[in-house]
């Protein structure tokens, strides 16, 4: 790490850091005092949390992240060369060699491959010929599911740029296959016409009621459609006050583990230790999913304003959005909101001039599903790998920084706003009795019109296609995964399942993040498996032996069974992957290891994907 840093690296590093303020800490060196006394060090190590936003910078100046810039970032955060490295190429969207500065990452994972992304990746390569071939990457779900096969463009320099579009064709990335300017924006590319609908009955839309009608870039415009209203209630109502209305609507975590949110909240306010942080979690990562994408790219001040309100009911002063790298637009609209907020007295010491102090910063994720489980991403806004903490304890005592956290995800947040207008007892009579409220499904795949959908939880299954149009083109359905990767198949036989948290569990299915992807006759579910294997095994952080063997172990099994080349019978081999799937499950420290054979194992036991026959 003695290779020098560039001007331009050193110049990005900075940006995010300020000024080196000592010869030990990146600056120059003053023989007068440098020479000595170390000076600096506790302030520099105080600033490891900036770690993964100074590696975006190198990676977004240089489209890299070379020898010298990570050297100068240790020097400047004090931080061991190997940690920092340790870091840096955990996450997928850091490259440790060089990497020309304007790569594509075409997405390849389950919906984009059923709608062509292995041809499309083939003709792409075909097209810029070996010499540009390093400017093609393929990606796992880029959660734009809803607009397969779906691509991200990153461009590196002064001026660097990320736009996410899809439905990506030959013929739309011709600026980036001959050269030309780039004409489209992030938001032609992906959210000019949200997809979203909802049955009219008992109220309509409530989570999705500003999308693609107001403008995400204006404060103004929130609020004439209701924005912080919800917030001049819980001040209202006080800390307690908003609990008890959490608390009387039943409201279940959206992000997949189901937890009464008003519990949460509670935990939290009574934790003597101070201070205490509440995150949103806009991870998103999970194959399938995209729901909070719609959310947070057209309706960026609810999300803030349901944070704040969190804040407040929870005595935290400090909040964070954790975002998705790969949500470009998302980034920008919620960037903007939070300055808008601190511009107008939203955020900032005195929100509303009710003297409470509430802050928000953004932190970008750069690739890893597993940062979206709570404990690894708090190490990841941390500045350390994000490698999922054994529980207990809990964040609501040891979360982020070691103390008190709250966690939501986007969607659980955008609920509140929705308890607080209606009040918890009337929220409480939406859905059903177990699974309070409505939900977003991302609908994907075959289907006729996908997009995010929001229904009454308890909605049976069929009816929710329904309002998608159904199967693409009056195809016959043949499978259904619900929850996304972490989830499981259905079958058409199945469509009367309720989507509610009973429903789903009654018939041995999770609802995870909301995942409704449609599989039609044409479909190769044994691709589909086997790229929902090489997912886990890719995204296994390695931290625990049953995941990291496992995943590895689950994914050879199945290529073994396709190709013929079982070790026994394939019914050994069926069995030794069952084996697999039940240490993962029972032996795993986290979710990640815990469900990476659920949707494996549905595939086999309800669609008889390996029996090497008809319904694969
Ligand atoms: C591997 C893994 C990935 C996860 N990814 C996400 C995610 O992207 N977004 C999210 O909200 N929750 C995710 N979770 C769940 C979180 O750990 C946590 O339960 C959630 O943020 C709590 O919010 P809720 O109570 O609003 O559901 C993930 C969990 C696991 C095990
Ligand atoms: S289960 Fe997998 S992802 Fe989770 S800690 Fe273990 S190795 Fe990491
Ligand atoms: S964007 Fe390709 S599978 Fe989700």
């Amino acid at each position: 790490m003695d290779a020098a840093p560039t001007e331009d690296e050193r110049e990005a590093v900075d940006r995010v850091l300020g000024p080196a303020t000592s010869g030990w800490t990146g600056g120059e060196r003053e023989i007068e005092f440098d020479g000595r006394a170390a000076r600096g060090g506790r302030d520099a190590r105080d600033l490891r949390h900036l770690l993964l936003p100074a590696l975006h910078a190198l990676q977004a100046r240089v489209g890299w992240i070379s020898e010298g810039g990570l050297g100068y970032v240790c020097r400047r955060l004090t931080i061991p060369p190997a940690e920092a490295y340790g870091v840096a190429t955990f996450y997928a969207m850091f490259s440790t060699t060089p990497r020309p500065p304007s790569v594509l990452h075409v997405c390849d994972d389950i919906a984009c491959r059923v709608a062509g992304a292995d041809q499309l990746i083939d003709e792409v390569l075909a097209e810029i010929g070996p010499d540009r071939a390093g400017q093609i990457r393929r990606s796992p779900c880029l959660g734009m599911c809803d607009r397969a096969p779906a691509a991200l463009l990153q461009s590196a320099g002064e001026r660097p740029s990320d736009v996410g579009f899809g439905p990506v064709s030959l013929r739309s990335l011709d600026p980036f296959l001959h050269g030309g300017p780039w004409t489209m924006s992030a938001r032609d590319a992906t959210d000019a016409a949200p997809r979203t609908r909802i049955r009219e009955e008992r109220g309509g839309l409530r989570l999705l009621r500003r999308v693609g009608i107001v403008d995400p870039r204006s404060l103004d415009d929130y609020r004439a459609h209701g924005g912080y209203e919800a917030l001049r209630r819980a001040v209202d109502l006080g800390p307690e006050g908003v609990i008890r209305e959490l608390k009387d609507s039943k409201l279940l975590g959206r992000g997949g583990a189901a937890f009464p949110t008003g519990t949460k909240w509670e935990l939290v306010a009574r934790q003597a230790v101070r201070p205490h942080y509440f995150v949103c979690n806009a991870d998103e990562s999970e194959p399938g999913t995209f729901k909070d994408r719609v959310m947070l790219a057209n309706d960026p001040f609810s999300v803030i304003e349901a944070l704040t309100i969190a804040g407040y009911a929870t005595g935290s002063e400090k909040g964070f959005i954790y975002l998705r790298g790969e949500y470009p637009l998302a980034h920008e609209l919620l960037t903007n909101a939070v300055a808008t907020g601190y511009a107008r007295g939203f955020l900032g010491d005195d929100v509303m001039g009710e003297g409470f102090r509430f802050d928000v910063e953004i932190r970008r994720g750069a690739g890893a599903y597993i940062a979206g489980e709570e404990t690894a991403l708090f190490n990841s806004i941390e500045g350390y790998r994000a490698e999922p903490r054994n529980k207990p304890p809990f964040p609501v005592t040891h979360g982020l920084f070691g103390k008190p956290t709250g966690i939501n995800n986007v969607e659980t947040l955008v609920n509140v706003l929705e308890v607080l207008r209606i009040g918890g007892p009337a929220y409480a009579e939406l859905g059903t009795p177990d699974s309070t409220g409505t939900r977003l499904f991302c609908l994907s795949g075959a289907v006729e019109a996908p997009g995010v959908y929001e229904v009454e939880c308890g909605t049976r299954l069929g009816d929710l296609l329904a309002l998608a149009g159904g199967v693409r083109g009056g195809e016959t359905l043949k499978a259904i995964l619900l929850g996304g990767a972490a989830g499981g198949f259905v079958t058409p036989d199945d469509l009367d399942l309720r989507l509610s948290f009973e429903g789903a569990r009654e018939a041995g299915v999770t609802l995870g993040s909301g995942v409704v992807m449609l599989f039609d006759e044409d479909a190769d579910l044994v691709d589909t498996v086997l790229r929902i294997a090489a997912f886990f095994r890719d995204e296994s952080c390695g931290q625990c032996v049953p995941c990291r063997v496992g995943t590895v172990r689950q994914e050879e099994a199945l290529h073994r069974l396709v190709a013929g080349r079982t070790i026994g019978s394939r019914e050994d081999e069926l069995r030794l992957v069952g084996d697999v799937a039940e240490v993962m499950r029972e032996a795993s420290i986290c979710g990640l290891g815990q469900t990476a054979a659920s949707a494996v194992q549905s595939a086999i036991s309800r669609l008889g994907v390996f029996d090497g026959g008809a319904s694969a």
